[in-house]
């Protein structure tokens, strides 16, 4: 979310912070600002918005001369996103700045405390407090000061502040906000995480809660909120490979998240030629293909979820019965094969243990098996009788984003083949279906660029208890995943349910507040989903819904809407899906939770 960058030394300050702030960006926010001491006084530029829009203002940091400043990225949260309520905020007679990430909780009183001493505020926002706060107590001490404020407020925050009596120094602190300083042999720096400042040095302290940093362009020195100094080990920070690769996102589940337009693309588009599909890896003739009575897929987790979307795609555009099943029942179940079936098994690593075993055990029945495969070479791309790759390239983060994308797409390229060898699909139904596929990853990246909306809504949901996704049909498939996603890298509780299920049960769990996300992306299924929706809110949940755009009447029963651009109600989930797996990465984030890595949870679990 908020990023801060500060910087005293003896370079120009002002190019510093840009660039470090640019390195922020992933983090979110909605406008961005600086305080630069230029000498005599404090200058402040900020703009709603775009950090390019600052570094247009600046001249790329030129017109803010000066060595010694602070800058932020502030994402909304008390006040709306605007030039006002964006950081840095000041004192009346500008000589005091502060940036600040986090919340200051009781804002409104200590606001209404310096209302009533003649302090007028500007903006909307919690942090204008501490301009006037530090203010209120500054007697010509800075480090008193800041202590005074600390000790008077309650919340989070890093702060970084800037008095124009003191230019030779910045004030650091934090508590429940992250805080990282560094310093090289041209000044000392201030970030909130260290890929802002990691170009200009590896020499990182890491602030500990409730610790002040007084940083000079020589040294800097860290005390408690009581003022007492205290020593602290520096930490050289090896440029590690995973970091390089992560590009600059914080964690590979958003990377991998923003591949996902090329993800799908790569797997599409060699199988697009000439307005018809060609799936050479089936190695099946037209005939063979329509003498397939059968499927039967076979998956783990998120690969299972795509595999329900299959069915209903398949049966749907094909009419061809699907049975999907979960690798470590098939292979235990004595399933019943029989002439004319294909086993379709899919699994991102390919080496998932009980979808290895299910697709041995299907050989060994004298089926040949379609593996659905990302990594080359595996396990099971090597015994499947065929193998039609995904080509999401490698995938790092423990929760799938973009090879289950990419599982959806190669999933839909078989259910066309299928449906249009078979008759099923009409050449102008066809072409257009085609038009639709084309356009998947322009809307997956529109989806993913829209992200501040469900990161915001995400914000709210970091203490929720339990989570529940409702949907019908392939919506009852997304939810699926939706609730994966969640739970699996924040740890709440979540269940997806088919929603005409909910009234069997699930209706009971629902309490005052509970958030239930309903994915209504079939347009047949609008009003029934709607019905759903409005039991829940009945009984006091909290209704988001991811629908398509023609489905404004849903806003009568959701309390907050995310939208998806129109395609073919087949392929919605490609687009639903995104939505849903930011708001999983938001509420992990935000709670702190390791994303790339959830605790118990392995990549590929190659035991059963
Ligand atoms: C693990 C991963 C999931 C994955 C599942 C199946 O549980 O965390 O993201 O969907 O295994 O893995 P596979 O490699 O077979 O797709």
């Amino acid at each position: 979310m908020c990023g801060i960058v500060g910087y005293i030394g003896t370079k120009q300050a002002a190019p510093i912070i840009l660039d470090g702030l640019s390195r922020l960006e992933y983090r979110g926010y909605d406008s961005a600002g600086m305080a630069i001491y230029d000498g005599e006084k404090i200058n402040i530029t900020k703009s709603v918005g775009r950090l390019k829009i600052l570094e247009n203002l600046t001249h790329g940091g030129e017109t803010m001369a000066g060595i010694c400043g602070i800058g932020h990225t502030r994402w909304a949260t008390h006040g709306v996103p605007s030039n006002v309520n964006a950081h840095p905020h000041f004192n009346a007679d500008g000589t005091i700045t502060v940036v600040h990430n986090g919340i200051i909780e009781n804002y409104i009183q200590l606001r209404r405390m310096l209302t009533d001493k003649g302090y007028q505020f500007l903006s909307e926002t919690d942090t204008e407090v501490l301009a006037h706060l530090l203010d209120y107590y500054y007697k010509g001490n800075p480090m008193e000061t800041v202590t005074k404020v600390l000790h008077r407020v309650e919340g989070s925050y890093a702060l970084g502040i800037l008095f124009a009596d003191c230019p030779d120094q910045i004030f650091a602190a934090r508590k429940d906000s992250p805080l990282v300083v560094g310093q090289n042999q041209d000044g000392c720096f201030i970030a909130s995480d260290v890929p802002a400042i990691l170009k200009y040095t590896r020499k990182i302290y890491y602030v500990d809660n409730q610790e002040i940093v007084r940083l000079r362009a020589d040294h800097m020195h860290f005390y408690t909120v009581d003022e007492e100094e205290i020593q602290k080990e520096s930490v050289t920070i090896d440029w590690d490979a995973n970091a390089a690769e992560k590009a600059g996102y914080e964690h590979f589940m958003l990377k991998e998240m923003y591949e996902q337009p090329k993800t799908v693309t790569d797997t599409l588009l060699p199988r697009i030629k000439d307005n018809d599909i060609v799936i050479e890896e089936l190695n099946m003739t037209d005939d063979e293909l329509r003498g397939i009575r059968k499927i039967h897929i076979v998956a783990c987790g998120s690969a299972y979820h795509a595999g329900m979307t299959g069915k209903y795609v398949i049966e749907g555009l094909a009419r061809i019965p699907v049975e999907v099943d979960l690798a470590s029942e098939f292979r235990y179940r004595n399933p019943i094969l029989e002439e004319g079936a294909m086993v379709v098994v899919i699994s991102q690593s390919g080496e998932t243990a009980d979808t290895l075993a299910a697709l041995r055990e299907a050989k060994a029945r004298g089926f040949q098996v379609l593996g659905i495969v990302n990594v080359v070479g595996s396990s099971i791309a090597r015994e499947a009788d065929n193998v039609m790759y995904t080509w999401a390239g490698p995938e790092i983060a423990v929760a799938t984003t973009k090879a289950y994308s990419a599982q959806l797409v190669a999933l839909y390229l078989l259910a066309m083949k299928l449906g249009r060898v078979r008759g099923q699909i009409k050449n102008k139904e066809f072409v257009a279906m085609l038009g639709d596929l084309r356009c998947l990853p322009d809307q997956i990246e529109l989806l993913l660029n829209n992200k501040f909306k469900i990161q915001k809504f995400s914000n709210r949901y970091i203490g929720a208890k339990d989570v529940f996704f409702i949907g019908r049909g392939i919506d009852y498939a997304i939810s699926l995943e939706g609730s994966l996603k969640l739970k699996e890298i924040s740890y709440i509780h979540s269940e997806a349910y088919a929603a005409g299920e909910l009234k069997h049960g699930t209706i009971s769990l629902i309490e005052e507040g509970t958030l239930v996300a309903a994915v209504s992306t079939q347009p047949d299924l609008y009003a029934k989903t709607i019905s759903n929706m409005v039991e829940v809110k009945a009984r006091g949940a909290f209704v988001l819904a991811v629908t398509c755009e023609e489905n404004k009447e849903i806003e009568k029963a959701a309390d907050y809407v995310i939208y998806i651009p129109e395609t073919n109600p087949f392929f919605a989930n490609s687009l639903a899906i995104i939505p849903l797996q930011l708001f999983g990465y938001y509420v992990a984030v935000g709670k702190g939770c390791d994303v790339d890595k959830p605790r118990n949870l392995a990549k590929s679990v190659t035991v059963e």
